[in-house]
């Protein structure tokens, strides 16, 4: 899951930059495109922050269960 999770951020942010470039670069104000690819920035960059909120999460509630399988183990009492 993790895994998924920090590839889809990988990939999430290199579309971001490819649709950010790709208009500075080949797309002028006046083609339809320029707002379809705006559109998909967008929409990748907040996809970003997204997945990276939901690794922090799974990572530490990960990391905590872990912690307390240690600590609160009733064979180590
Ligand atoms: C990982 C996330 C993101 C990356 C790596 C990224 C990257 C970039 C880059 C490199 C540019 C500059 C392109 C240029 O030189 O013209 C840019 C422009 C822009 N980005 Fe992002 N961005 C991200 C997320 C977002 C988000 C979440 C939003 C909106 C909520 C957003 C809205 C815009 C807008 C409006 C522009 C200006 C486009 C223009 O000048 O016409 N970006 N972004």
């Amino acid at each position: 899951m993790v895994r998924i999770l920090h590839w889809s951020i990988v990939f999430s942010i290199v579309v971001a930059y490819l649709t950010a470039y790709y208009r500075y670069w080949y797309i002028t104000q006046t083609e339809g495109a320029n707002w379809t690819l705006l559109v998909v920035h967008i929409n990748f960059g907040l996809l970003v922050l997204i997945l990276i909120l939901s690794f922090i999460m799974f990572v530490s509630r990960y990391c905590l269960s872990k912690m307390g399988a240690k600590t609160l183990s009733p064979n180590k009492v």
